[in-house]
């Protein structure tokens, strides 16, 4: 804003200048008031408001002529006619003139009004001022007498009866609105809490679909497994499966700190939920040197040799372990379902 267009009083005073001071406006909130007014080219010259006008007028015909070829083009094309158009490619003729026309029809309409607005209609600037948004304390004063005056009239002081049940039934009428929330689908109920894993089931290696002997799982290694008699091809596999997933790990026995963790491993031989305990992603990469293992999503790290207690990221809690043991006939087989909810932590607190 240049010194002309700050209204005289905030500027500073010769005296104020005189001793130095830089040009501090007295009140720098004050209203800087408006602009001179410009008049626009078509408020001045015949003319160019003649230009203006054919410019709309054209818009608007346009915007008929669109609409009649939107009808046209309905009677036109038939539905199965494919055009080739670049770079759309193959299309309906169809749907991409009806598209087209109404799209055109539609824009020129607009286009026209905005251009009417700018150059054509009036152009006097109008200042509203605002009024305090609190009522005066005359009408205050009324609309506190109605309500005092509506109040007796309905009796609603004297009836308590009708006020107490008036109250319950519009405090009720909400709980409609909970019980619609019941549609949104069947509660879990406990299958969150359980997986198909269970005594005797036994581990089957998830690449070969082959149970699993203590022998095949090599120090070192990284094993999926999922339980004995859950197969791909069934329709709730993947449900079961996101539950159930195992991650297998040889340990050396020595190497295991967490007694609960030995003491449910078999030889050294650990069974962990591969299901993630931050928002459940299946854990996939494991660091052998150091027992760790990974999850993808937002990199939460678990401590296989130390109950997979979490050492870094998001993740609440420690990965779930099955305990484990060894049939008669040699397979690695479970010896009870996990003892906690697999996956997300939210399903703990339930
Ligand atoms: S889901 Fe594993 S860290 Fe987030």
């Amino acid at each position: 804003m240049s010194s002309q267009e700050i209204p005289e009083k905030n500027l500073p005073s010769e005296q104020d200048t005189a001793h130095g001071a830089v040009a501090v406006a007295e009140d720098p909130f004050a209203d800087p008031g408006l602009p001179p007014h410009k008049p626009r080219v078509q408020d001045i010259d015949e003319r160019a408001a003649k230009r203006s006008e054919r410019t709309v007028a054209l818009l608007f015909t346009l915007s008929m002529l669109s609409t009649i070829g939107f009808i046209a083009s309905f009677v036109a094309f038939p539905v199965e006619k494919i055009v080739y158009v670049w770079p759309l490619g193959h299309v309906s003729a169809l749907n991409l003139s009806l598209g087209v026309t109404l799209g055109l029809a539609l824009f020129c309409i607009g286009a026209g009004a905005v251009h009417w607005a700018r150059t054509l209609m009036s152009d006097v600037e109008v200042a509203d001022d605002r009024h305090p948004i609190e009522a005066d304390p005359v009408v205050k004063a009324k609309v506190m007498s109605d309500f005092a005056a509506g109040a007796e009239e309905s009796a609603i002081g004297r009836r308590k009866l009708i006020r107490t049940t008036m109250f319950g039934a519009l405090a009720m009428v909400p709980l409609s609105g909970v019980v619609l929330l019941r549609d949104l689908g069947p509660l879990p109920e406990e299958k969150l809490r359980h997986t198909l894993w269970g005594k005797g089931k036994q581990l089957i290696n998830m690449n070969t679909n082959e149970p699993l002997r203590p022998e095949d799982v090599a120090v070192g290694s990284l094993t999926f497994a999922k339980p004995e008699g859950l197969e791909e091809d069934n329709h709730e596999f993947n449900n079961e499966i996101a539950k159930a997933a195992l991650m297998i790990v040889r340990l050396q026995p020595q190497d295991i700190k967490d007694k609960r963790e030995l003491d449910w491993s078999h030889q050294g031989i650990v069974a962990f939920s591969k299901i993630c305990t931050h928002v459940g992603c299946p854990i996939s990469l494991y660091e052998q040197q150091t027992h760790h293992v990974l999850c993808p999503c937002h990199q939460s790290t678990f401590d296989l040799s130390d109950g997979a207690r979490v050492i870094f990221g998001p993740a609440g809690h420690a990965l779930p372990q099955l305990r484990i043991g060894v049939n008669d006939e040699g397979f690695l087989e479970a010896l009870g379902d996990f003892e906690e909810p697999v996956g997300p932590s939210f399903w703990e607190r339930g």
